[in-house]
This record gives C-alpha cells, structure tokens and sequence, in this order.
C-alpha cells in the first residue's frame, strides 16, 4: 500500500492567504494542515508517499523534505497545471506502479486518520466480498453542493456519484481520502474534463461503477474538515485545539492569568494578560496588555499589544496594536492590524504583510 498526497491546486477560496503561500501549509493549532495528513498516513503503516506538488512546490518541499521526520520515503511529483484529481492520478502513474494506494486530499483533516480504512481494504476482506475498486468515505453534510456526492440504493451500495451538483441526490459527501487498485488507473485516463474544465476523480469512481466494478462506500464516523475555506480552517483550528497537552515553555508575570488548554512555546514572553484555552501561543511571541482566546492560534514571533483575539488564526510574525477585538479573523504571515482601542468587534482574513488601521 502506497500513498498519493496531493499538494498542488490554486488555493482559490483561501485567497489572499494562497496568494503568498499554498493552502495545504496554513496552520491550523500551529501546525500546517498537511502534515496531519502526512502522519495519519505513517500511522496506518504506510511509508511509500507520493506528493502531488503545483506552483508552490518549493513550499512543499522545503516544510517536508524527505519526509523522514515523520517516518516516510516521499517522492514529489511535479503538476504542470491543476488539471483535477484524477489528472494527479495520471501523472503519479510511475510512482503507484501496479499497488494499492491512499490517495489523501492535502487540505483534508479526517477525526482517527485512517482508522482501520488499510486492513479493510486489503485481503481478507477481498477474499470475503470481491476486490473492491475503489473504496470511498462519505459523511452526511449541510450542504453538499459544494462536494462530490453519492447515491446509496437501500442495502448502501454505491449506485452514483456526482460532482457539486446544483440538485444533490443525497447529503453523503465525499471526504477527500480514497483507497484504490490500479483499475483506477484505466479509468483517470478514460474520463473527460468536467465542466470546471478538471478530470475528476469523481467521475473516475464513477467510471468504475459504470463498468460493473465494486465501489464500496464507509460512512466516517468522526469529524471532517476541508479546510480549503476560512470558516472551515477555523473550525479545524478550533476542533484540533481541544486535542492539544498543555505546556508552558515561555514566561508569564504575575499580572497575567492562562486558564484552561494552553500552549506557549518557548521564547514567548507574556505580561499583563489573559490567555483562555483553548489557546496555543508560538515561539518568541510577546504577547502584552491583552486577552487571547478561546480557540485561537498564535503562530511564531507574534506582537500583540491591548488586543482581544477569539475564533482565530494569526500566522507568524504578525502584529496586532490596540487592535481592538478581533473575533472569526485569519491573518497571513507579518499583518500589521492598529485600531486604537475603538470598541467593537472585527473579522478579518489578511493576506501576508497586509497592514491595517482601524481608525
Ligand atoms: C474535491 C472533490 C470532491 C470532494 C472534496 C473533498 O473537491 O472533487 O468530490 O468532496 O474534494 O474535500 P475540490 O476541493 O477539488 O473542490
């Protein structure tokens, strides 16, 4: 069993923050959303990765090298353009050879990683019921416009498959984390470009389904997130948070009160504040006169001075000055937000070295 991880796409709904950076590195409780992928992977045995990579391929290669760190042998494989899903499929045709693989959506967080999805999907179970094709997990969501979404006939086999469809014929999305054979293989290459001009993996499930192969279908029990949006990203921000060990590497005065789940790292220096958990704090922030939290993530050599901060996502270096309150925001990499104490609460998303003032 290999891996197929794919790390390439624009990053369209996360702009301004793709603009500068690609979406599957923006942090969530500090940490870049792909490699939870990447170590859900490592658990579930698997060491062969391959890793689809776009215009931000140095990126992606400079956070996760050889993938030694987290136990992987990681293979890159350059997308000349975001072609669609099953495109990456394609052109990772050498790496897969004739195996088994995982193919994990980079912007994907998936509650128990792959759980037991590996043995299931290996021989015992092929012996029992016939080799499945494909298996695909599916999770019962608001509004499944905006995924691909499946059609179960009563006994819960897959009947079809459909990609964001305007008249969705069930609320079972498709969560971006799939097992194959090869015969996916002959599919990604028989399939047309979807209208969003894509060759979709959807349409290579259901290509499968079309020719009488067995396509099975495991509803997921826990949370998932695709955190290719901001609500979504903070929301992941917020459920990954809850998880966290509180520690306390930096230093805290007297003055100020750190209640609940709380990191900080080492470095950081907070004087005269309250930090409410769920709250992680990077390193080598300085964090002054101000309330953080809950479910906020401050990244690394943070300034935040007479400042309130909720619901949110700071990436590193960032600054926030008597910015007032600042609720549901996700700030890009060295923002600079001053508002003056004006009261009020304020929603941002900020691409990197954005400045703002609040008046
Ligand atoms: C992709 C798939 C879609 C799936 C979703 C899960 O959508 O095409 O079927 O439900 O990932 O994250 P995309 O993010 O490319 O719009």
């Amino acid at each position: 069993m290999k891996a197929l991880v794919l790390a390439g796409g624009t990053g369209s709904r996360l702009r301004p923050i793709t603009h500068t950076g690609a979406k599957q590195l923006v942090p969530v409780a500090n940490k870049p959303i792909i490699f939870y992928g990447l170590e859900a992977i490592a658990a579930a045995g698997i060491t062969e990765v391959g890793i689809v990579v776009g215009e931000t391929a140095a990126e992606v290669m400079a956070a996760i090298g050889d993938g030694a760190t987290f136990g992987l042998r990681v293979t890159y494989i350059a997308q000349d353009a975001p072609n669609g899903l099953a495109h990456c499929v394609l052109i990772a045709r050498d790496f897969l050879g004739d195996d088994d693989f995982v193919m994990w959506l980079g912007d994907n967080l998936l509650e128990g990683g792959l759980g037991d999805l590996v043995p299931e999907f290996g021989q015992e179970q092929r012996r029992l019921t016939g080799a499945p094709a494909a298996m695909i997990l599916l999770k019962k969501v608001e509004d499944p416009t905006q995924f691909g979404v499946a059609e179960l006939d009563p006994e819960g086999h897959v009947v079809r498959l459909v990609e964001k469809p305007a008249d969705p014929p069930s609320d079972l999305a498709l969560v971006g984390v799939y097992l194959f054979d090869r015969r996916i293989h002959e599919a990604a290459a028989a399939i047309e470009p979807s209208g969003r001009g894509e060759l979709e993996i959807t349409d290579a499930i259901q290509w499968l389904i079309d020719q009488g192969q067995p396509v099975v279908a495991a509803e997921h029990r826990g949370w998932w997130l695709d955190t290719g949006k901001k609500d979504p990203l903070l929301e992941a921000n917020r459920v990954l948070l809850e998880r966290i060990e509180p520690r306390n590497d930096g230093t805290v005065d007297d003055a100020s009160r750190i209640e609940g789940r709380v990191v900080i790292e080492a470095g950081a220096v907070i004087e005269r504040s309250t930090v409410r958990g769920p709250v992680v704090i990077g390193a080598g922030c300085r964090i002054t006169d101000s309330f953080i939290g809950p479910f906020t993530a401050i990244g690394p050599n943070c300034e935040v001075a007479e400042t309130e901060v909720d619901h949110s996502v700071i990436l590193e270096g960032s600054r926030l000055l008597q910015a007032g309150r600042l609720v549901d925001s996700l700030l890009g990499r060295e923002a600079c937000v001053t508002r003056h104490g004006r009261s009020g609460a304020t929603r941002l998303t900020l691409g990197d070295h954005s400045t703002v003032d609040l008046g």
